[in-house]
């Protein structure tokens, strides 16, 4: 009698960590969405990490403002280590600017 209830219980721990589990998994793949930018501003998102800049900034300070980490070795534009896809184009960051319009979108490899 007392194995199926410690069976029980051990099932409902079980199910509840795997739903917990769930869970966080499923947070961790949600992109915020942060509605229009402010007026002036640019929405780029960066690996899905959105922020809002002015147009213009160099990309590599709205990269840093995503917190996304991009590798830099001349950081003159010679090299193309910190190159990104920005709208699918290959732009190298050192040396790039956000456009001037967005939606903006920066897939950082
Ligand atoms: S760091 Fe060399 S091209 Fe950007």
């Amino acid at each position: 009698m007392w194995t199926s209830h410690v069976l029980a219980i051990a099932v409902a721990l079980l199910s509840g960590a795997e739903a917990l589990h769930a869970g966080r998994a499923q947070h961790s793949r949600v992109n915020v969405r942060m509605g229009p930018p402010p007026a002036g501003l640019v929405a780029v998102s960066f690996n899905g990490k959105a922020v809002n800049v002015a147009p213009g900034t160099p990309l590599s300070e709205a990269a840093a403002k995503a917190r996304v980490r991009v590798r830099y070795d001349c950081k003159e534009g010679k090299c193309g280590m910190c190159e990104v896809k920005v709208n699918g184009r290959a732009m190298r960051t050192c040396v790039s600017k956000v456009p001037k319009t967005g939606p903006v979108t920066v897939v950082v490899p």
